[in-house]
């Protein structure tokens, strides 16, 4: 967009954020964790579509002092935006960027031999006499995603410890299955083998400051799992990570996390109008009015994040009342029922998720329809929407 204009244009739909809800969030897991265990703002998928650089921001400010984002470009983002704090990298970097990601001060995590090499590359060209690259280790204790684990792990962090200007900052895991499941066996396993990972890495002198493993669901259930820091995502955004996570808790009282949402997506009624008895709605006639009907026109689709199984299923939030979506969701337009809605007409907000009066549309009710999980349904939100701050 012209930048001339771009501060000027009222968005037709956009996201707003909860300063005072993440805020209160935060606290609720400073208080969880306790003075001595830090918390890192996982921000990574354009902060779980909530906007990075203004959750950061916010964050920041009520005392954050770690951000996660997938990459480098994102943690570029965060410097460029006057991010101070410590930024972890956590997806993969292709060697290349190294050198970027360490100018910029952002640590990252480390687990192939390509990445020592480069590393090696660095510190023997003198790159690495005035900066030095802070990596954590990933440590592979049963998810099979990134990282190493045993003999392997060892030969690497002395690989790594070896080369002039590397600092291993910290270590982590991450768990497969502790948001999916009521049972947590598996999710015990792997507490053991970060330990014992860890311990292995100590007899051989190297002692990692930071230790990681919890999200936050483990963070919730599971206090053994805080060592220094916890890596808080979709609890931070005021979202319960499964109703597994929030049934444990429940079962061993540590429910009483009051979150809050922090995210509501919101658009415009651009049109009203009144549809006959039998009429079809939209694409493939596959809307229907079974009376007569007055459709209000959204200028929201899938493009905007607002997924197409949404199609004759979801539920808009006008004046206070639910309203249902007619017809399939095109790319950038919707259609809702308003026959019941007094005095529906262009310029009115409709809630597409969020609160409105006494009714609610959550990313859970979302998700439900369209068979997946509220983390999905909020980072797939455009990130190009504004998104606006608000208390
Ligand atoms: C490595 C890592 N740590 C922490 C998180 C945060 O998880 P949650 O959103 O469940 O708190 C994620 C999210 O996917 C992750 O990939």
């Amino acid at each position: 967009m012209f930048n001339k204009y771009k501060n000027k244009m009222r968005p037709k739909t956009w996201v707003e954020i909860s300063s005072s809800a993440l805020k209160s969030n935060l606290e609720v897991f400073k208080r969880l964790v306790g003075p001595k265990v830090g918390l890192m703002a996982v921000i990574k998928a354009n902060a779980y579509g909530h906007g990075a650089v203004e959750v950061a921001r916010m964050a920041e400010r009520i005392g954050i002092a770690w951000f996660g984002v997938d990459a480098v470009q994102d943690g570029l983002a965060l410097r460029e935006n006057g991010i101070q704090g410590s930024v972890l990298v956590m997806g993969y970097t292709p060697p290349e960027n190294l050198r970027t990601a360490i100018e910029s001060d952002l640590s990252f995590v480390a687990y192939g031999q390509e990445q020592a090499q480069e590393l090696a590359k660095l510190s023997r060209g003198g790159f690495l006499k005035t900066k030095r690259a802070k990596v954590h280790l990933k440590i592979e204790t049963g998810t099979m995603r990134q990282g190493l684990f045993g003999k392997e792990l060892v030969v690497f962090a002395k690989k790594l410890s070896a080369i002039k200007g590397v600092e291993i900052q910290g270590a982590y895991t991450h768990f497969a299955n502790i948001e999916d499941t009521t049972e947590h066996t598996f999710a015990a396993s792997q507490m053991r083998r970060f330990d014992e990972e860890c311990a292995r890495l100590a007899a051989v002198g190297i002692n990692v400051k930071v230790r990681h493993s919890a999200c936050s669901a483990a963070a919730i259930l599971f206090p053994q799992t805080h060592h220094n820091l916890v890596r808080l995502g979709i609890s931070m955004y005021g979202l319960w990570p499964s109703k597994e996570t929030k049934a444990v808790a429940q079962r061993s009282r540590r429910n009483n996390l009051n979150l809050k949402p922090v995210l509501a997506w919101k658009t415009t009624v651009a049109q009203v109008k009144t549809a006959a008895k039998g009429t079809g709605i939209g694409y493939g006639l596959a809307g229907h009015a079974t009376r007569v009907t007055k459709i209000a026109i959204l200028p929201v689709g899938y493009w905007d994040g607002y997924d197409r199984k949404l199609s004759n299923v979801a539920h808009v939030l006008i004046r206070g009342a639910r309203c249902e979506v007619l017809g399939r969701i095109c790319m950038n337009m919707c259609m809702v029922d308003v026959t019941d809605v007094k005095g529906a007409k262009p310029g009115d907000v409709a809630v597409l998720l969020g609160a409105d009066r006494r009714e609610n549309i959550s990313a859970e009710e979302l998700a439900g329809q369209i068979g997946t999980i509220n983390y999905e349904v909020v980072t797939r939100i455009n990130p190009l929407l504004p998104r606006i701050v608000v208390r």
